[in-house]
């Protein structure tokens, strides 16, 4: 049973990773030219995606794991068991302190992945980035 439970959480996180890849192209960074997208897994088992989005006033840009969050809450999850995080870069990127902030307040012990282009990778849990 372990073996399939790992095997069934492997799949959900590379579907995870291939949809935030798909999604990169939508990302919104005319200003900081540093595009992110992500994907986050809700408790049914639905995945919801989010690109960064950005705007003149830097203050108001949207990240892109806080908008896969919002659409997921939006679209009637309740929680989120895991968030993979996409950069079209050669070093993954970890959540901003803002968005671990709202990983933690729907995803109490989510595993949080970013993935980039490079083999490279961090893996970790909401508990351990706050
Ligand atoms: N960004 C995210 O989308 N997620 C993060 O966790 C870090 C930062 C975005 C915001 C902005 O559009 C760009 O990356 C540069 O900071």
């Amino acid at each position: 049973m372990a073996i399939i439970a790992s095997i069934r959480q492997y799949t959900a996180m590379q579907n995870l990773i291939a949809q935030a890849k798909g999604a990169i192209r939508h990302s919104y960074a005319p200003y900081s030219q540093f595009r992110v997208a992500a994907a986050v897994l809700d408790e049914a088992g639905n995945v919801h995606i989010g690109v960064n989005v950005e705007n003149v006033s830097y203050a108001m840009t949207q990240c892109a794991e806080r908008n896969a969050i919002c659409s997921a809450i939006t679209k009637g999850a309740k929680s989120i068991s895991a968030v993979v995080i996409y950069t079209p870069t050669e070093t993954p990127t970890p959540p901003c302190g803002a968005c671990r902030q709202v990983i933690r307040e729907f995803a109490s012990h989510a595993t949080v992945l970013s993935v980039c282009d490079s083999q490279k990778r961090i893996e970790s849990t909401i508990d351990d980035l706050l």
